[in-house]
């Protein structure tokens, strides 16, 4: 597996060694999800997470055929669409998949580049390189797809200094509930079909130039009822990480592949975004109503300080706190993280989120595989698909 190197070679904190920077992507520019209302979900990702109105695209701004609602929070911008009429594409995704992501968008600083690099590597096009402008400058946009029906849209966003894109009109709203504290997307996980995970890792490997950083089998990744496989992918300078699971074979069905059945197609799993300070951000999001799974069991907090070694000492967060809001905390040689999962948040057990504070560690919590997909499996248990 990858080793990490220092490289100053795109002024970017680190690299990744066997990494190939040719594009490089400099991190996620939005996350564009197709909805079966777009309005209401802006409403609720304002109210329930602490969004902010950023931008509008719709009939009043020329768009005849969909409407899109850009919000944003610190680095994080979410673009929610929905389709206005009978004919666009995109009701044959939604009827498909339901409410899920569409675009993983990424910043780069040549679209063109990054779109004939990819294609080149063996991508299939999404999106020619496309120039769009307004009086606020040019983008220039291209994509390709990845697994499933999900792309990856390139964004060259400098010589442009507008809202979000040309297209786009500021929004501006008169309900304004506060941030939470989400700051940027961690990293973001993909389920793919059975067996298909080492074909995904190699396209990331020889299509983006990315590496393998970390890799669970079922034997660390399992419960007494289901396992699954995950191998992180991670761009040169760390900023994009994708770790990607398929399911394994157990007594029960995994929640890999109860994605896969109520997702139709491989796609996004979980959005996990980075907060400084999880003890307030999940106090505040349960005050609004966010769901999040069951806590482990209270001996699992008892095990916490033996888990965590001499990083026990570096933590300033109060356990019984922890426990409380039922985060779960795993640790790595380089510090500890904090961690907590979302029930699904929309109608089909499909796409949830994960909120993270890393104290040091670079892990994606392994500690916490057994206990969280145990809390998992209960609520497979009540669906009536474990
Ligand atoms: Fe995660």
């Amino acid at each position: 597996m990858a080793k990490e190197v220092k490289n100053v070679e795109y002024g970017l904190e680190k690299i990744f060694e066997g990494a190939q920077d040719f594009l490089p992507l400099m991190g996620t520019d939005y996350v564009e999800f197709y909805v079966g209302n777009a309005k209401q979900a802006a409403h609720y990702y304002k109210t329930a997470f602490g969004y902010q109105s950023l931008a509008y695209a719709g009939l009043e701004t020329g768009v005849k055929d969909r409407v899109s609602y850009v919000i944003k929070q610190d680095k994080i911008r979410l673009v929610l669409t929905t389709p206005l009429n009978s004919n666009s594409p995109i009701n044959d995704h939604l009827r498909k998949h339901g409410d899920g992501v569409k675009v993983v968008a990424l910043w780069v600083e040549d679209a063109r580049k990054s779109f004939e690099e990819t294609v080149k590597r063996g991508a299939k096009p999404f999106m020619e390189p496309t120039v769009e402008k307004d009086e606020h400058g040019e983008v220039v946009r291209s994509g390709i797809y990845t697994y499933g029906e999900t792309v990856h849209i390139f964004v060259e966003r400098k010589n442009y200094n507008g809202t979000f894109l040309p297209g786009y009109k500021e929004w501006k709203s008169d309900y304004n509930p506060t941030p939470v504290g989400l700051k940027y997307v961690d990293h973001m996980v993909g389920n793919v079909g059975w067996g298909e995970m080492n074909q995904w890792v190699k396209w990331y490997e020889d299509v983006m130039g990315f590496v393998n950083f970390l890799s669970f089998d079922d034997k660390q990744i399992h419960t007494e009822y289901s396992a699954l496989m995950s191998k992180v992918m991670s761009n040169g300078n760390g900023r994009i990480k994708f770790p990607i699971n398929e399911p394994a074979k157990g007594k029960k069905k995994s929640q890999i592949e109860e994605y896969l059945d109520f997702y139709e197609s491989p796609g996004v799993q979980h959005i996990a975004v980075a907060t400084d300070d999880i003890l307030k951000t999940v106090t505040e999001l349960r005050a609004r109503g966010v769901e999040f799974l069951s806590a482990p069991p209270h001996a699992y907090y008892e095990e916490i300080p033996a888990r965590l070694g001499v990083h026990m000492e570096m933590m300033k967060e109060d356990l019984k706190e922890i426990e409380k809001l039922a985060i779960m905390v795993d640790a790595d040689e380089e510090g500890y993280l904090l961690q907590i999962f979302t029930k699904p948040v929309e109608d089909r057990p499909t796409l949830f989120y994960e909120i993270i504070q890393r104290m040091g560690a670079k892990g994606f919590g392994a500690g916490n595989f057994k206990a969280l997909f145990e809390s998992i499996e209960r609520e497979q248990e009540k669906r009536g698909t474990l």
